[in-house]
């Protein structure tokens, strides 16, 4: 971005540099996502975790489509919320020994991550409607809904087992 110039100037420039910072985002949590499935110990977790990298890999692919729909360059910006919450999940994860309580530290690191791509997906459904880009915000939708499909696999998770197993 300009340090002169003000370089989004319209609803549209805005939603093009949205893309692109999930876009980086997205990209981030696939190379995150193979060393959570490793220090998962939890077999449904491990399962959840490797399910949703295949999921993430097809949300790079969508936003890629949506790129060449809109016409705009397929780029990537830094998101510092995304690389700030994998760092920090990190540094928690390399703190903790104990197997469940490992798992249940991964989980909160995931629904953070889940979280922060349901802010981004669930204003670019809303722009991509308001731009009159029902075509992109259909694509992106469909995205947001396994994004929050994932985050409440995840909380059942957590429910179910996995802080269960960690406060013994
Ligand atoms: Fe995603
Ligand atoms: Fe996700």
């Amino acid at each position: 971005m300009g340090f002169f110039t003000k370089d989004i100037k319209t609803m549209d420039d805005l939603f093009v540099h949205t893309l692109r910072d999930i876009y980086y985002a997205e990209n981030k949590i696939a190379k995150a996502l193979p060393e959570m499935i490793e220090k998962a110990s939890d077999a449904k977790l491990k399962q959840g975790f490797k399910a949703h990298l295949g999921e993430t890999e097809n949300h790079i692919s969508r936003l890629q489509e949506v790129f060449r729909m809109h016409g705009a360059e397929i780029e990537a910006i830094e998101c510092p919320a995304i690389d700030g919450i994998i760092e920090e999940s990190e540094e928690v994860a390399g703190e903790v020994d104990d197997k469940a309580v490992l798992d249940a530290a991964l989980i909160a690191a995931a629904q953070a991550v889940e979280h922060y791509e349901i802010t981004r997906y669930g204003s670019l459904v809303a722009w991509a409607k308001q731009l009159g880009r029902p075509d992109c915000a259909s694509v992106l939708q469909k995205t947001l809904d396994e994004e929050k499909a994932t985050d409440k696999k995840l909380t059942m998770l957590a429910e179910n087992a996995v802080n269960m197993r960690a406060a013994v």
